[in-house]
């Protein structure tokens, strides 16, 4: 088929509002370099030369909507520490607008990755995952109530840290947006929490989570149809988007209705944050009025400049242009359901 002709729609995004509401991350980097091996246990020593704070989670969803020139609300629970401060004060440098609720009884969620001549030998957490206090919950819903009125397009960055709970989804479904119809809501999921996201309008799962929620493989034989029937049944979304990573991503507008938007051939770095990328673009191309195709053809695009780059990082309008300009058509293939 056609590829929509997109190029119009980057420009479209500038101003355009994205409500995040899920679980905001700091990410904790330190680099260095092993010598030797510890005198104290058979454990490297690295030696430290430098050490970096950035956005995870939600709050990458947040960055890469900013970075498309839109208007990133985030909405999310941090602990009164340290990090909490750090995280914040990331989030206002990133130009993202912020209500988060400070939970005192919880710390907020920091993952150190610990790297050596840039190899990955470690990661620590520091999180609380249980269930947030009702006081918790209903500050968050009071804060999605009243930011309800200025989005018409939410999404649900759920990492499985306690933000995403039956209460939250219940008030997103209930909310009336400023169209006077509910907010579009885009969900990309955990899959311990499937069952909350019943009726929502967009998940994006990638093959495992996918795979996960179905109960059967997206990348089996017959391809990512007979996962994504399961979840249609499942819960009764009305749309999916299935990120394939190299394969790209497949689109289904209905169980019956499924297109391949593939990726071009380019030297991949890193693909941490690409799901972030696919949802806060596709969330911001909906904002401004985007027809889904069009929007996950850029989500598409996006992703795969995103990829070609070091550590989680993010697409501009001018890279995306570039990447537009460069690749207008691509070969969009219908899938069908094998008799
Ligand atoms: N090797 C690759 N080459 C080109 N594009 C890629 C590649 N890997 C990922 N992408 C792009 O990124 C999108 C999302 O990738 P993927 O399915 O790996 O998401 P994900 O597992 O949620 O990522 P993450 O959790 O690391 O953020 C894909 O749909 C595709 O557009
Ligand atoms: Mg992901």
């Amino acid at each position: 088929m056609i590829t929509p002709n997109i190029l119009p729609l980057v420009d479209r995004l500038a101003g355009r509002r994205v409500m995040i509401v899920g679980d905001v991350m700091l990410d904790h980097y330190t680099f260095g370099t092993v010598t030797r091996i510890s005198p104290e246990a058979p454990v490297p020593v690295l030696q430290v030369s430098d050490e970096q704070y950035r956005l995870g989670g939600a709050g990458n969803v947040a960055r890469n909507i900013v970075a498309l020139g839109g208007q990133a609300l985030i909405i999310g629970v941090i602990g009164s520490d340290q990090d909490g401060h750090v995280l914040t004060g990331l989030l206002k440098d990133a130009g993202v607008q912020t209500d988060l609720v400070q939970d005192d009884r919880r710390r907020t969620t920091r993952k150190t990755r610990i790297i050596a001549q840039n190899q990955q030998i470690v990661r620590v957490d520091r999180e609380h995952t249980e269930t947030l206090s009702k006081a918790v919950v209903g500050a968050l819903l009071e804060k999605v109530a009243a930011h309800a009125q200025t989005h018409d397009i939410v999404v649900v960055s759920d990492y499985g840290k306690g933000v995403v709970t039956r209460a939250l989804m219940d008030a997103l479904r209930a909310l009336t947006g400023p169209s006077r119809v509910r907010p579009r809501i885009l969900v990309d999921p955990k899959p311990v929490n499937y069952d909350l996201y019943k009726d929502v309008d967009i998940l994006t799962p990638n093959a495992k989570e996918a795979s996960e929620g179905a109960g059967r493989s997206a990348t089996g034989p017959d391809g990512p149809l007979p996962a994504a029937a399961e979840l249609f049944k499942r819960l009764n979304c009305a749309q999916l988007l299935i990120t394939l990573g190299a394969q790209g991503m497949a689109l289904f507008e209905g169980p019956e209705k499924a297109r391949l938007i593939p990726t071009f051939a380019r030297k991949v770095f890193d693909v941490t944050g690409a799901g972030d990328t696919v949802i806060a673009t596709l969330a911001l191309a909906l904002a401004a009025g985007a027809d889904l195709l069009s929007a996950a053809v850029l989500a598409n695009h996006a992703a795969g400049i995103v990829v070609a780059q070091v550590g989680a990082a993010t697409a501009s309008v001018e890279a995306l242009r570039e990447a537009i300009n460069k690749n207008p058509d691509m070969h969009i293939e219908e899938l069908r359901a094998l008799a």
